[in-house]
């Protein structure tokens, strides 16, 4: 069994810490000065390293080496310890699943007991902002007055959840996203490491794409390596959906020319076929940010090859950068949305008919105003008739009704995303590689007991259809959800192509099918 790559990758010294010098540096320094304090808070992103530099602190902290400065060893007995997992003092509890007081109540009593081992007994709370507030008055009774030999680590992704009182007992530092060219250059040492062939530009692409989580970015890596060929910027591009596919473009098209209808259906037969809503949203605003940065003068930093660049530039000129700014605030809305909404369509939906009309528009609209003229303003953001705009809003409306019957489809689709995280959690104790195959995975979707799963690329699918791997999902799938399913596996976007005769060579319709993967399915 093979483990997680950001696993093996854990930082076993400061040195290997990346991006967050300023909390390192101010650490050591304390470890060096014998100035430790009882309770320390680590806020900042998920993946920046909160979990693995409180490890380090634990492990320094009860390092048999005399030089202070070189604590940890990795050495002694303890370190090796601390990096087996077999510490005993180091006490790690996950405050999303230990949220009650008796929780906290059994910590406050156990905390008085000496260490076993070290010189410290270090206790690191995971997510602490999920605590129950009563569950947070009794760690604040043990913050107040922690003994001794403990330290507290508290770590969180969201420190505006942690009250005042609990904050103001705990040194705090912050994490910050880590930047492109560190997660880059870390990530090109791994990749060596472990023997794998990547273009630099698609490492590039994968650090972009992890928007500073040092996780995400390991496990985009093992993701694209796991297919055991090179990784190159067109893969990347593939697996990671980071090309606009030929939705995202009609639905582009469709906001330039003022065509509701031709949108809405855009979204509606790329979510028929597999797509989840919140990544299509993802994919909306990827390549309105990538006009906007064209816009912008900034078209060195967007990943495309010269003829998509200047299809992409004629779109930026059209919207302007005032209209991407308001459309990619649409688009953002629906990305963020929580996936479990009762009708998972419906805010992108609404992003789009927003993203037509300034909202002024829309409120103002009477929805009896029928005699609106049709749509014929290629100037995008003019204004027009109101009701043109209400009614796809209605038609939309009505759709929502019709899919909300299927209750029980719903029911355990819901169950299934509740415990999705369960379920990577116990693939990954078999086998990581097939749990970041299963994490790539664009789509799924129970209906009765076959679960769809949507894969970005043949390779994926090919990949996921080998040996034992579709088996072990159904197994896990069992345990987890109690179920009995089994799991068909698809692909979302075509095979590349060459786009048919009749298409012009170096339109934008050829640039979609030869490089976007696009597939044209009517001709007019
Ligand atoms: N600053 C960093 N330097 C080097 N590697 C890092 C850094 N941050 C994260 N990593 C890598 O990502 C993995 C996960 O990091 P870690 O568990 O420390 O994140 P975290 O901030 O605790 O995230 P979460 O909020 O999700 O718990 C590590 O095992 C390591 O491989
Ligand atoms: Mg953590
Ligand atoms: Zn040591």
């Amino acid at each position: 069994m093979s483990q997680a790559l950001y696993r093996k990758w854990r930082p076993a010294h400061w040195d290997q810490v990346i991006g967050q010098a300023h909390i390192v540096q101010t650490l050591r320094n304390a470890l060096a000065a014998d100035r430790i304090a009882h309770a320390y808070l680590f806020a900042g992103p998920r993946g920046t390293g909160k979990t693995t530099t409180a490890r380090l602190l634990a492990k320094a902290v009860n390092c048999l080496d005399a030089d202070k400065t070189n604590q940890p060893c990795n050495q002694c007995a303890h370190c090796q310890a601390v990096n087996q997992g077999r510490f005993l003092d180091l006490i790690e509890i996950d405050a999303a699943s230990n949220t009650s007081v008796e929780d906290v109540r059994d910590l406050r009593e156990k905390i008085n007991f000496s260490p076993n081992q070290g010189h410290y007994k270090v206790y690191i709370v995971d997510e602490v902002h999920m605590l129950s507030t009563a569950a947070f008055n009794a760690l604040l009774k043990t913050l107040e007055e922690p003994p001794a030999h403990a330290i507290f680590i508290l770590a969180t992704t969201e420190v505006h959840k942690i009250p005042a009182t609990v904050l103001s007992r705990c040194q705090r530092h912050e994490f910050r996203r880590i930047p492109v060219n560190e997660i880059v250059a870390n990530l090109k040492a791994m990749a060596e490491g472990e023997g794998f062939q990547v273009d630099p530009e698609a490492l590039t692409l994968v650090a972009r794409q992890a928007t500073g989580a040092m996780r995400d970015a390991i496990s985009l890596l093992d993701q694209l390596a796991s297919s055991g060929q090179r990784v190159t910027l067109e893969m990347a591009q593939d697996v990671l959906g980071t090309a606009a596919s030929q939705s995202v473009l009609e639905v582009v098209d469709a906001l330039l020319a003022d065509e509701s209808a031709a949108g809405l259906d855009a979204i509606h037969r790329s979510l028929d076929s597999g797509s989840d809503p919140r990544q299509f949203a993802r994919q909306m605003v990827d390549y309105l940010r990538s006009l906007l940065l064209i816009a912008t003068g900034n078209a060195s930093q967007v990943d495309a090859t010269s003829e998509v660049r200047a299809q992409m530039a004629r779109h930026a000129q059209a919207f302007g950068v005032p209209g991407l700014l308001r459309v990619i605030q649409s688009f953002n809305q629906a990305a963020i949305e929580a996936r479990l909404g009762w009708q998972p369509a419906l805010p992108l939906e609404m992003a789009f008919l927003e993203a037509m009309a300034p909202a002024a528009e829309i409120k103002t609209a009477a929805p009896e105003s029928k005699t609106a003229a049709p749509a014929a303003h290629p100037a995008h953001g003019k204004a027009r008739p109101a009701a043109e705009k209400v009614m796809p809003a209605a038609k939309a409306m009505e759709e929502v009704e019709e899919t909300a019957e299927a209750p029980e489809d719903a029911s355990a689709n819901q169950r299934l995303e509740e415990n999705w995280r369960k379920i990577l959690a116990a693939l990954r104790e078999r086998d990581s590689s097939l749990a970041a195959l299963i994490n790539s995975v664009k789509g799924r979707q129970l209906r009765g007991n076959v679960l769809s799963l949507s894969f970005a690329s043949d390779i994926l699918q090919q990949k996921m259809e080998m040996g034992e791997n579709v088996r072990m999902m159904e197994e896990v799938l069992g345990e987890v959800l109690g179920l009995e399913v089994s799991v068909r596996c698809q692909t979302v976007t075509g095979k590349r192509s060459a786009p048919p005769p009749e298409v012009d060579s170096d339109g934008m319709v050829a640039a979609a099918v030869r490089d976007l993967g696009g597939e044209v399915v009517d001709v007019q």
